[in-house]
């Protein structure tokens, strides 16, 4: 994902790897999705494609709805599976799905191993079956390169599962229509790269009753890491190079004709080729293949946006630095899923209540030692209150309240001359909204992530790490979209070592899963994962079915043919690159 690390790659690649001639099974632990198997079921190709040199060149098909599982639109819900095979040396990339001008998911791939990779996702895609039921244009942008000692190409195959729906499975509730908040571009992925802050205009229908937006957001570049960047204070405290500025505190915000209209503190995704490769395979980092996205309750702002004027939308991604800046970059993308009232008349109401600040509350606190050793402290603290009063065009009336609380902190410790570089960061909240005192949109977060990195020899080439992480969530995006609850914690270590005569890394990565949703399904599983094989995996829960794929085993391997970690700051070695 880091084009300007392509320079390095001549070195240690190669002498590459010892062939061991069993394809590596990589996964991200996560739930199946939670629809009904013994619904009658068709599925259809969307698209097959190997991404070789394909930057700058995404895959752009056709979709047409399925008419033989039921009437269009009537589903009990939508999946997709994407297959995915690669050999060879890789960076991981990022891949952008964009169906109707509106980003459905956010993946990375595995990077790859020399006797080759295979995964395979299973997504739930139900909350997009208003963009399922028309014809329309479908886009994945994974953007490849092949060149000298890079050489792995991603084979893909998308297909999408619909599951009838019967009086046993009723059709998914759904939204009216799904508005984009993206770059409407139609000849590659529409997320946004900011900064500058990305804005839009967005004309809603005028019987709009509800509004709930989904957020989509991951650091790039030299905001990869934004969890290690330091605070602009203390930077010049730390040897050149280290690592960058501008902070580790990031939140998303959504605003409407310049107002904040709700927020996001991202989960921290890690992906496959961040800081120890050897770490992430086969059990990737969580939310890899499966990027988090982040739901806010938009129906306060309903008496603004439907007046039939178009609306100045806007997405950005701000720090705790005094002018609120980031690096580059973030690619972020959005969309407004609408309910509409029967009545074609418009909606009216008003803001009754706008408590929000234009930022988060922020304090950054450091102390830097006599033997150079350089603590740094970034908090945060966010509410955001709205209340609305909304009339329908059939006259119902609905009090709406949106509420807020978001804490953060981060402290990055820089020791041992910088041999040592430890983070810990937390990030936990609570969203609520209720329309009439019913709860429509609850989310209560905590993403707790530590990291200690050591590095082991003077040039920076060699080190290791222990990342330690959990995903909490506690969500209901709307009133149509599953609630539920996961919990995920991953334990994982690794060892790397940049050399000429071929990269050498191993790791451990083990984790314990739980997914149980209001529907009464349920999902766990416990897996460890050590030198590429699987240790130890038991699952149960009634989403449980037998694994798809065999894992194999592996010899312990001298060299592997992975590319050069990419590290906090951009280095390659201990100071600068
Ligand atoms: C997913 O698709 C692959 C082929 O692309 C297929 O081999 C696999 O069985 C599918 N998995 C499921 C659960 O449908
Ligand atoms: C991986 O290697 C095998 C055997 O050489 C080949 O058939 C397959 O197409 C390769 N897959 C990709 C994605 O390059
Ligand atoms: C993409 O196509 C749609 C439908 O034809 C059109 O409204 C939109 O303006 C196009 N987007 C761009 C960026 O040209
Ligand atoms: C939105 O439309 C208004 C006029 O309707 C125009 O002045 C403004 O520049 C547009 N904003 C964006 C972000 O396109
Ligand atoms: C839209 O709002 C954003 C945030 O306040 C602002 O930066 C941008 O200039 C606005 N765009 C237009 C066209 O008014
Ligand atoms: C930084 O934190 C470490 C670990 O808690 C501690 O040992 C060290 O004394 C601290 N250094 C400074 C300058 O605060
Ligand atoms: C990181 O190191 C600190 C001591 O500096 C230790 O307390 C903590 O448990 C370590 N974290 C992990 C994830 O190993
Ligand atoms: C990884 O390699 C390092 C260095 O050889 C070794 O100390 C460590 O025990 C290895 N880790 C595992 C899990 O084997
Ligand atoms: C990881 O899992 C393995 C195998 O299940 C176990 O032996 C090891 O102790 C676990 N490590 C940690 C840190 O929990
Ligand atoms: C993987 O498991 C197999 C079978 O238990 C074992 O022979 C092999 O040594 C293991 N590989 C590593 C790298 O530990």
């Amino acid at each position: 994902m880091l084009q300007r690390f392509l320079q390095f790659l001549g070195l240690g690649l190669s002498l590459a790897s010892v062939s061991r001639s069993a394809v590596l099974v990589d996964f991200q632990v996560a739930q199946p999705p939670p629809l009904p198997q013994d619904a009658e079921q068709c599925t259809i190709q969307i698209l097959e494609r190997t991404f070789g040199n394909s930057y700058g060149d995404p895959e752009i098909v056709q979709y047409t709805p399925p008419t033989d599982c039921g009437p269009v639109g009537s589903w009990a819900g939508i999946s997709l599976n994407f297959t995915v095979t690669s050999n060879g040396t890789q960076y991981d990339r990022l891949g952008i799905f964009t169906f109707q001008n509106v980003e459905i998911w956010r993946t990375s791939t595995p990077e790859p191993t020399y006797d080759g990779i295979i995964w395979t996702y299973l997504k739930d895609v139900t909350r997009y079956t208003p963009l399922f039921s028309e014809p329309g244009t479908f886009i994945l942008e994974l953007d490849n390169i092949i060149e000298t000692g890079l050489n792995g190409q991603y084979a893909t195959t998308l297909h999408a599962t619909f599951y009838a729906s019967s009086a046993a499975h009723p059709p998914a509730p759904r939204a009216n229509t799904i508005i984009p908040v993206t770059t409407l571009a139609n000849n590659t992925g529409d997320d946004a790269s900011v900064p500058p802050i990305f804005s839009l205009n967005v004309t809603v229908p005028q019987n709009a009753v509800q509004i709930y937006a989904e957020l989509y957001a991951s650091g790039n570049g030299d905001e990869e890491f934004w969890y290690y960047n330091t605070a602009n204070e203390y930077l010049s405290d730390l040897p050149s190079g280290t690592t960058y500025g501008n902070g580790p505190f990031r939140e998303v915000r959504m605003l409407v004709d310049g107002q904040v209209a709700g927020v996001a503190f991202p989960y921290a995704v890690i992906f496959t080729g961040g800081i120890i490769p050897s770490s992430w395979q086969p059990i990737t980092s969580y939310g890899a293949l499966d990027l988090p996205t982040y739901f806010i309750d938009l129906t306060p702002f309903v008496p603004v946006l439907a007046d039939g004027q178009p609306h100045n939308i806007s997405i950005d991604v701000v720090s705790a630095e005094t002018d609120h800046a980031i690096n580059d970059n973030w690619y972020v993308s959005g969309n407004l899923q609408v309910v509409t009232d029967p009545s074609s008349k418009p909606t009216t109401g008003k803001i009754t209540v706008y408590d929000v600040q234009p930022y988060a509350q922020t304090s950054t606190t450091g102390s830097v030692g006599a033997n150079g050793d350089v603590n740094v402290t970034v908090s945060a603290t966010r509410s955001i209150h709205i209340e609305s009063e909304i009339v329908s065009g059939s006259g119902q009336y609905t009090y709406v309240t949106w509420t807020q609380n978001l804490e953060y902190s981060n402290t990055q410790y820089y020791l041992d001359d910088t041999y040592v570089q430890n983070v810990a960061q937390t990030a936990t909240g609570s969203f609520l909204s209720t329309h009439n005192g019913v709860v429509s949109l609850s989310d209560q977060f905590s993403y707790p992530l530590y990291i200690n990195l050591t590095l082991l020899n003077s040039e920076g080439t060699e080190f290791s790490a222990v990342f330690d992480h959990s995903y909490n969530r506690n969500s209901l995006p709307s009133p149509f979209i599953l609630g539920s609850t996961i919990a995920e914690h991953q334990y994982a270590t690794g060892f790397f070592v940049i050399s000429s005569e071929g990269n050498y890394g191993n790791g451990t990565n083990n984790n314990t899963f739980s997914y149980v949703d209001l529907k009464g399904n349920t999902y766990y599983r416990t897996v460890d994962a050590a030198l590429d094989n699987i240790t130890y995996d038991q699952i149960s829960g009634s989403l449980a079915t037998g694994n798809t794929f065999e894992f194999p085993t592996f010899n312990p391997l001298a060299h592997l043919s992975v590319t050069i970690p990419r590290l906090p700051g951009g280095r390659q070695t201990k100071f600068g690159n």
